[in-house]
């Protein structure tokens, strides 16, 4: 059963929110605890069908969602979601990049085409979505006042803070997501009053990173791989984003929440 969560349900009342990826995973958690917590979401995605079912989930629980297909690398793709958001619900105040590409390979054999591939999903669609939707986040943008912009929130990872096998693609676009987050809050945060934020997870069950991380047919546990290993759930992860993109997390801007349980400082206990 999923645990209370700690905020107000109005917390986001009134808010419009964009989560790319939005269909599975950690995405889906985040727009469905928005929804629970009165904003407004749209999720975006590449896959019609995923993001069919997702809009009935998400409806399921009295969220008011629409789901809108297109490529985070595709600056079209991009510019008409976030204008189809802002014509269908009339402003934009969220924007969370969340999709990302994962796959396990060695170095030696993943192809440059491969490396760019995850580069252009995780750090290219960021900038990309960020870019779109930066006309609706400013201060002054369609219903924003001339006070306040929206709010961005990065998923990365915490695998780019040293390495990790088989991940060097993932790894490169991480640390080019996190420097995004960093750079945005700095000139977006000066000039139009819109926070950057991002979020580091760490290994969470029940979501394609992990089940792309750690096939069920390897036979193996994240135990196995490293014994102090946690695993968080997509929860942990959304009741962050429920945080950095509230009123809760108004003075937040520039910061990257790790949100892992510690499991990427741990070593073994000599
Ligand atoms: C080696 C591979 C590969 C694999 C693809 N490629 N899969 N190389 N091993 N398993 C190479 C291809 O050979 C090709 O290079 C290039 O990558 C592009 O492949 P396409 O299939 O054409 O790309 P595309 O259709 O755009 O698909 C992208 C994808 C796919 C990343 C490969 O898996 C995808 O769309 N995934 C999105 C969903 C997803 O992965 N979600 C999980 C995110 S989890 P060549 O040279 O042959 O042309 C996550 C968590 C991270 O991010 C951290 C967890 C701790």
């Amino acid at each position: 059963m999923e645990p209370n969560s700690v905020f107000s349900n109005t917390v986001l009342e009134g808010r419009v929110a964009l989560i790319t990826g939005g269909g599975s995973g950690i995405g889906l958690e985040i727009a469905s605890q928005f929804g629970k917590h009165g904003a407004k979401v749209a999720i975006m995605g590449r896959r019609q069908q995923v993001l069919d079912a997702a809009v009935s989930y998400l409806e399921s629980h009295g969220v008011e969602a629409i789901g809108l297909q297109g490529d985070v690398r595709k600056k079209d793709d991009a510019s008409r979601v976030v204008n189809t958001v802002v014509e269908q619900f009339g402003k934009l105040d969220i924007l969370v990049n969340g999709a990302a590409g994962n796959f396990l390979v060695a170095a030696e054999d993943l192809s440059p085409n491969g490396f760019k591939t995850v580069l252009d999903i995780d750090a290219l669609g960021t900038f990309t979505m960020s870019h779109a939707a930066l006309q609706y986040l400013k201060k002054g943008g369609q219903g924003k006042s001339s006070l306040e912009g929206g709010v961005i929130l990065n998923i990365s990872t915490t695998l780019q803070y040293s390495a990790e096998w088989y991940q060097i693609h993932v790894s490169a676009a991480k640390a080019a997501v996190d420097s995004i987050t960093r750079n945005l809050a700095l000139e977006w945060g000066t000039d139009y009053g819109i926070r950057t934020n991002g979020i580091a997870p760490g290994p969470i069950a029940d979501t394609p990173g992990r089940s792309k991380l750690l096939p069920e047919e390897s036979g193996l546990s994240e135990k196995d791989v490293t014994p102090f290993v946690k695993i968080g759930e997509k929860w942990d992860i959304a009741m962050a984003a429920v945080y950095l993109t509230s009123d809760a997390g108004k003075f937040i801007n520039g910061a990257i929440l790790v949100v892992d349980g510690g499991q990427w400082l741990s070593k073994p206990r000599w």
